[in-house]
Formats: C-alpha cells, sequence, structure tokens
C-alpha cells in the first residue's frame, strides 16, 4: 500500500506491473529528453540574430523535424501495444474469483470451490483496531494463493464501480448488466489495498479492497474451512 510522502507508483507485486512501471519510466525518461531538448532550442532563440535573411527553405532539416519526432512516437507506441496485449493475456488461471461491486461495498464469489461467497465491508473510523488503516481495511479480506495465475470477474448490481488494486496493476470496471475478465499473478505475499475508482456515489471513497496473498496451501486451508 501507498504510506507517507510516497508519491510515484507503488512496489509491484505482480509481473504485470513490474512491466508497467518499466513502460512508465521508458516513456517519462523519452518526455524529459524531449524537454530538454525543446527547452534549451527555446532558450537559444533569445540569442538568434537573424544573420540568415535569404534563408525561405531547407528541405533536409524539414524531412528531418517532421520524420524524427514519428520514430520517436514509435518508440513509445510499440511497447505501449506490447503492455496492452500483455495485460489482455488470460493464461489458463487456476483460480477464478468474482468481485461484484455494490453501493458501497464489494461481495466477493469464489465460483470453482462451491461458490463460497461473502461481503466485504470497510471497517468505519470509530471501529478501527490500532493497527488497522483508515478508510482501507475492511472486514473480510479476499484471500488469493501466490505464485498462482488468478482470473478476476468484475461485475457490479447497481451503478458503475472500478475494481483497483495498484500493487498489480489491475483496474477494472465494473458495469451492470456487464461482466469483465482480467488476470494477474501475485509475486509475493502480503496485504494489498485497492479502492474503487469509478465515482460511484456518495460513499464511493469507502468501498476499499484488501487482498490477502498466501501461500497455496494456507489458502487451501482457508477455503476448505469456508466450503460449507
Ligand atoms: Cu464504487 Cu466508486
Amino acid at each position: 500500500m501507498s504510506t507517507w510522502a510516497n508519491l510515484g507508483l507503488q512496489d509491484s507485486a505482480s509481473p504485470l506491473m513490474e512491466q508497467l512501471i518499466f513502460f512508465h519510466d521508458h516513456a517519462l525518461l523519452i518526455l524529459v529528453m524531449i524537454t530538454v531538448l525543446v527547452g534549451y532550442l527555446m532558450f537559444m532563440l533569445f540569442f538568434n540574430n537573424y544573420i540568415n535573411r535569404f534563408l525561405l527553405h531547407g528541405q533536409l532539416i524539414e524531412m528531418i523535424w517532421t520524420i524524427l519526432p514519428a520514430i520517436i512516437l514509435l518508440f513509445i507506441a510499440l511497447p505501449s501495444l506490447r503492455l496492452l496485449y500483455l495485460l489482455d493475456e488470460i493464461n489458463e488461471p487456476s483460480v477464478t474469483l468474482k468481485s461484484i461491486g455494490h453501493q458501497w461495498y464489494w461481495s466477493y464469489e469464489y465460483s470453482d470451490f462451491n461458490n463460497v461467497e461473502f461481503d466485504s465491508y470497510m471497517i468505519p473510523t470509530n471501529e478501527l483496531e490500532n493497527d488497522g488503516f483508515r478508510l482501507l481495511d475492511v472486514d473480510n479480506r479476499i484471500v488469493l494463493p501466490m505464485n498462482s495465475q488468478i482470473r478476476i470477474l468484475v461485475t457490479a448490481a447497481d451503478v458503475i464501480h472500478s475494481w483497483t488494486i495498484p500493487a498489480l496493476g489491475v483496474k477494472v470496471d465494473g458495469t451492470p448488466g456487464r461482466l469483465n475478465q482480467t488476470n494477474f499473478f501475485i509475486n509475493r505475499p502480503g496485504l494489498f489495498y485497492g479502492q474503487c475508482s469509478e465515482i460511484c456515489g456518495a460513499n464511493h471513497s469507502f468501498m476499499p479492497i484488501v487482498i490477502e496473498s498466501v501461500p497455496v496451501n494456507y489458502f487451501i486451508k482457508w477455503i476448505s474451512n469456508n466450503v460449507i
């Protein structure tokens, strides 16, 4: 989760988020280089003496500064497309979790395990334990196995919500009447926090998501205790 003074991206907990961070850094580097170059050129204009009074055209330089930006944009566009298709790939998931957005809480269903289902409400500030995170902790966490491909099905019961976990690089809209799909692979144990990120009404800020990432045998233990 994000903590004090953390203004950048959160540390990744999945290979996809790692790739997203790499792409972000790559694009930012190109952006910085363009900004520095254009800034330098603009600054140097102040010292232009207008010596070339008879210069009316320059075919070569026009060609260069038309084609060069197009090539630079390709260096952003192609990795971006690669990521886009990578994010959409479903790699034979071993667990499927269905999350349904409601005003204003999430409910979850483990369709593979006798349809274990539960609601997940935010813990109100006045009921928070001393080690709880305000506006972020929930009463029932999602438990998922780490080092496994996980498929998420997202939908909603009333208005549009968005199931968003920054550390996993997941952000999927839950839309009534539709079933959206995404997948991720958690590569370390821990708690991963997320929030709804579709303005869905008065308590939009109060429907957080908590994933408890545990080793597979712990997950099996947990799910078998919950299967009726
Ligand atoms: Cu649900 Cu915002």
